[in-house]
């Protein structure tokens, strides 16, 4: 089994790149779909660079007179070897049409395992009108994707708390882009009450690749992001595979728990206690 659904609660922090990024890295044959419902397909004009036209997408799946899963097939273009896409809505006004095709598509997602692919869903950000709830409840891990400063951990807390409280979804973790930027991958899990599953290097540069279909640069492929997404991927995998959670330590990139741990920076939890004691002090 892998159906893998990451999503955000705010900031733009990599979703959709990470997606990417993950699927090129990916170790067996992978779909990637693309279900964020602002529509406007990031990766048709971003991986792509615009060179591809709209021509079909989940739309099209959601009004097609064939069975979900052929109408899925035959809208999946190539994205690289072992990588075939499926765009999403062209507008946000699309997505509204697309509320019952959520359901069924999960039926045909979970079942694509048996054809030995997985899939990697791109459900945007949490809270929007739209939003691919069926597919993040119904997914087999469901990843929410932060940095590690403050504000990202701020917005992200209240979500993190909702789907720990609920078990809304079957598997909850998180994945964090930029490690020690300031805070590590570990301090952020612990405060937000997730297990750390990925942690993507950060590299604005490298990034682009991804993003924006830039050609990649000589280093890319020893560089500490598509080290880190590499790393991921295959723990991700393995986790899913074994359908078991992980405690593995996902990649060897310092994420500056060092520096939290010896007392250099302090922990996220750390500001927010000192910040709840002022206030009270203050009161
Ligand atoms: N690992 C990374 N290191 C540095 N920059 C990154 C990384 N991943 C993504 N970015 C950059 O962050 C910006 C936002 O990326 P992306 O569009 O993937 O985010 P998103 O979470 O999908 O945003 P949205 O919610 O708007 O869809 C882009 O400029 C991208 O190049
Ligand atoms: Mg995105």
């Amino acid at each position: 089994m892998a159906v893998i659904a990451l999503c955000s609660a705010s900031g733009s922090p990599g979703v959709t790149t990470t997606a990417v990024g993950l699927a090129i890295a990916w170790p067996r044959p992978v779909l990637l779909i693309e279900a964020d419902p602002v529509g406007g397909s990031a990766i048709l004009a971003g991986w792509f660079q615009g060179a591809r036209d709209h021509d079909a997408g989940l739309l099209d799946v959601a009004f097609a007179a064939e069975p979900v899963a052929a109408a899925l097939d035959r809208v999946a273009i190539p994205l690289r070897d072992g990588v075939r896409f499926v765009p999403g809505v062209r507008s946000h006004l699309e997505a509204r049409e697309l509320g019952g095709l959520w359901g069924p598509l999960a039926d045909v997602l979970a079942g694509l395992d048996a054809a030995g692919q997985d899939v990697i869903v791109d459900a945007g950000r949490l809270g929007m009108a739209d939003s691919p709830r069926l597919l993040l409840e119904r997914a087999d891990l469901t990843l929410l994707v932060t940095r590690t400063d403050l504000p990202a951990l701020a917005a992200v807390r209240s979500y993190a708390d909702l789907v720990v409280r609920t078990r809304a979804w079957k598997q909850a973790g998180l994945l964090v882009i930029g490690p020690g930027r300031p805070y590590s991958g570990r301090g952020a899990a612990k405060l937000l009450g997730l297990p750390l599953v990925g942690k993507i290097a950060h590299s604005a540069k490298d990034a682009e690749t991804y993003h924006q279909g830039v050609r990649p640069r000589a280093r890319f492929p020893k560089g500490a992001f598509a080290r880190s997404l590499h790393a991921t991927a295959g723990a991700l995998h393995q986790r899913t595979s074994l359908g078991t959670p992980s405690t593995t330590a996902l990649s060897a990139e310092p994420d500056g728990a060092t520096d939290v741990a010896q007392g250099r920076v302090p922990g996220p939890g750390a500001i927010w206690a000192t910040a709840a004691d002022r206030r009270q002090e203050q009161a």
